[in-house]
């Protein structure tokens, strides 16, 4: 993890109240924190640094929730790995989700954060149009591929082609996407271990039906933006589970109660400040959907339409 982070960090444990993380012991190879710990003076807890990757859950030792054992697959991670770069592959498959968002990003923000970024793809792209760019996600086998993929700039996998036949594939990073400005880190999206405001421009890709607790994701998203000159792209093909999240806290796909209707109206109404949630309220500047894929074999793919709102304030 680059050092530079450590002044941006507060520890989860203690949300809401933010409280920094020290430093107490680190190796360090140009200004790269290989291994150490990070720890919090009020509840004492302490979050490693291993292989360079921080663990900056609430429970850092507790593994991988329930619920999210799939992404830590190999097969997982592979199908991931085409489905954010498969382009940057000319794929003749790859369609162009990733642009297509990208392409909803601020010009320009000092510190980005994608939430859930699993192999880092908007992450990348954020780091293209800020001086720091920040992927989060709670797998870490997604968050050391991500970073693997930043220090070496290639990367090899392979997928089914057919039956028990596998296809290769490799692809370079291209050479003005950034490793310097771009960090990846294991963390929460509901409980953030960044201090109120400390994101520029901020985004959550398709990760709000995966959580277990949507609206303290949003409320956690809303906490780490800053209050003014803030950039929000959210989008979310609303894939509600009783497997991620118990009904009563899914945001839409309910028939009747507090969340009745579509999703993307009631996440569009919290922004907007209509429930007195979300606060300073944000302004809608574009709304639509971009359908991505993911791979199973050469002929077949799953195509999810993520419905999206661009907002600022
Ligand atoms: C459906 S994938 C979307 C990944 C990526 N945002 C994209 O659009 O390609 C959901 C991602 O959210 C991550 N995730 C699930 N629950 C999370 C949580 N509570 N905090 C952070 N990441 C989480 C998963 O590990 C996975 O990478």
């Amino acid at each position: 993890m680059k050092r530079k982070l450590i002044p941006l960090l507060i520890c989860p444990a203690c949300l809401p109240k933010e409280q920094p993380l020290e430093l107490d012991s680190s190796r360090v190879r140009d200004g790269d924190i290989i291994s150490g710990e990070l720890s919090c003076r009020k509840c004492r807890k302490r979050f490693p640094i291993r292989d360079g990757i921080a663990v900056l859950t609430p429970e850092p030792e507790s593994g991988t929730s329930a619920g999210q054992w799939k992404y830590e697959e190999s097969g997982t991670v592979d199908r991931y790995l085409w489905s954010h770069y498969a382009d940057l592959m000319n794929a003749p498959d790859a369609g162009d989700a990733y642009a297509a968002w990208a392409s909803l990003l601020a010009p320009h923000s000092d510190i980005s954060l994608d939430a859930g970024c699993a192999v880092g793809r908007l992450a990348f792209e954020m780091s293209l149009r800020s001086e720091l760019a920040i992927g989060c996600d709670l797998s870490p086998l997604f968050i050391r591929t991500a970073r693997r993929l930043a220090r070496e700039r290639s990367i090899s996998f392979s997928l089914p082609l057919e039956g028990n036949l596998r296809e290769s594939f490799r692809f370079e990073l291209p050479a003005a996407w950034r490793s310097d400005t771009v960090e990846f880190i294991v963390a929460d999206a509901q409980a953030l271990p960044f201090a109120a405001g400390t994101f520029q421009q901020i985004s959550s890709l398709n990760l709000v039906d995966r959580v277990r607790y949507p609206l303290a994701h949003l409320f956690d998203i809303n906490r780490v933006a800053r209050s003014s000159g803030a950039f929000f792209l959210f989008s979310d093909p609303f894939s509600w589970s009783t497997a991620n999240t118990a009904e009563e806290l899914w945001l839409g796909g309910m028939p009747g109660g507090p969340n009745a209707g579509r999703g993307i109206d009631n996440i569009r109404a919290l922004l907007t400040g209509k429930q007195k949630i979300i606060a300073p309220a944000w302004l809608i500047t574009r709304q639509g959907s971009v359908n991505w894929r993911l791979r199973s074999h050469s002929n077949h793919y799953e195509m999810i339409r993520s419905e999206f709102l661009a907002a600022e304030r």
